[in-house]
């Protein structure tokens, strides 16, 4: 990939540039509870968006994709917004740099990407993450701290994609370190490295192919109704809340409202307990809370779909620990930790039962935990 950016640079604009990479993410447990203030525990992953980029002294983008086979150009005031959508995510981080007081100007560049599309691994975010923190590196000496950062790639989504995204997925991007989860609370925005290399069990993900796309999805719809109970409970999120809390106001919210906030009350334990599991290494009850995770998600939640609980079943079937679907839901991979000797038995159950079923290969990813966003080269 590297080697592909760097010759149509090199083609298009020159011999002078620099490399960023930042990555897609992957996330244990801990879903839809980081706008709700709660615990996420994502870890950054070995697939990556990387550019090649070089001030261009002029007062415009000019940007290349290589995956959208696409090229772009466009200013930077708030009105030159481009109209194609991979280019907003650019266009986005730019004037949320610049709105905080920070520098931006004319760069050329060129794009590409290992993160899956719409398979839940956060593709957007590494592209945001990317230019972020080549942006803060090129023109701004890197003195936006690294949480800001995140907070550029998020806005961008709530301002220029609709998105109305929480923090787990930058963060991840950039904070990420290699062979450790994060277990961040999105509250206090505290957050602690959790070595995670558990001897004798592999972590992989299924990709049902099924297109995720957060964009137009009921995503925003979820929120909003995590909002509307907050509100009526009087606390400032679900974080707040307990289940007692809830159950003494079931009357008085729709039947809807009250699934999903119990599903991310639930939530906010799980993770809690997970990473108490971990620390003694007892990874029967991680699996057994990510097998409730996705019971909660695709029940309560209802961000699951027939493919994905269809995998999960399979899972179970096979005597995988733990599997559950994985990221915002309506589609893309699930998250399976499976103990060696049953990972084969595990991948040829899916692979004939799935395509049998839906007609389509799944698609096995696996995936080793790594650093955030960097310069490359
Ligand atoms: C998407 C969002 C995240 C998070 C997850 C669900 O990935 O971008 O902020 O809400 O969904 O956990």
């Amino acid at each position: 990939m590297k080697d592909i950016i760097c010759q149509l640079f090199e083609q298009r604009f020159g011999k002078e540039y620099r490399i960023y990479a930042a990555p897609g993410r992957i996330n244990l447990i801990g879903e839809h509870t980081d706008y709700n203030g709660g615990f996420v525990f994502p870890g950054a992953i070995d697939k990556y968006m990387m550019t090649a980029i070089q001030p261009n002294g002029l007062d415009k983008v000019r940007v290349e994709s290589v995956d959208m086979k696409d090229y772009c150009e466009f200013g930077l005031r708030e009105e030159d917004a481009p109209t194609q959508q991979w280019a907003r995510y650019i266009f986005g981080v730019c004037r949320e740099i610049q709105k905080r007081g920070f520098l931006v100007k004319g760069f050329d560049a060129v794009m590409a990407g290992r993160v899956p599309l719409g398979a839940g691994l956060s593709s957007s975010a590494a592209l945001e993450s990317c230019f972020a923190f080549a942006l803060n590196d090129l023109f701004n000496e890197g003195k936006i701290d690294k949480f800001e950062l995140a907070r550029i790639g998020q806005s961008t989504e709530h301002n220029y994609v609709g998105v109305i995204c929480g923090i787990m997925d930058q963060f991840a991007s950039i904070f990420g370190k290699e062979e450790c989860l994060m277990r961040l609370d999105c509250r206090s925005m505290e957050f602690e490295y959790f070595p995670f290399k558990p001897a004798g069990y592999r972590l992989v993900l299924v990709n049902s192919k099924v297109k995720h796309e957060l964009v137009d999805s009921p995503y925003n719809k979820r929120r909003q109704s995590c909002e509307n109970v907050a509100k009526v409970l009087g606390v400032e999120t679900l974080r707040d809340a307990e289940m007692d809390d809830l159950e003494k106001i079931k009357g008085s919210i729709s039947e809807e409202d009250f699934m999903r906030a119990r599903y991310v009350i639930g939530e906010k334990q799980r993770v809690l307990d997970v990473c108490a599991a971990l620390e003694r290494g007892d990874y029967e009850t991680v699996g057994e809370r990510m097998y409730q995770t996705h019971w909660g998600m695709s029940r309560d939640y209802e961000v699951s779909c027939e493919e994905l609980d269809f995998l999960n079943n399979i899972a179970k079937s096979c005597g995988v620990t733990g599997s559950r679907i994985m990221g915002g839901g309506f589609g893309g991979c699930t998250i399976n930790l499976v103990k060696e000797e049953r990972y084969e038995a595990f991948v040829a159950a899916v692979m004939d039962q799935f395509p049998k079923k839906y007609n389509v290969r799944p698609e096995i990813i696996p995936v080793v935990i790594s650093n955030g966003a960097h310069r490359e080269a």
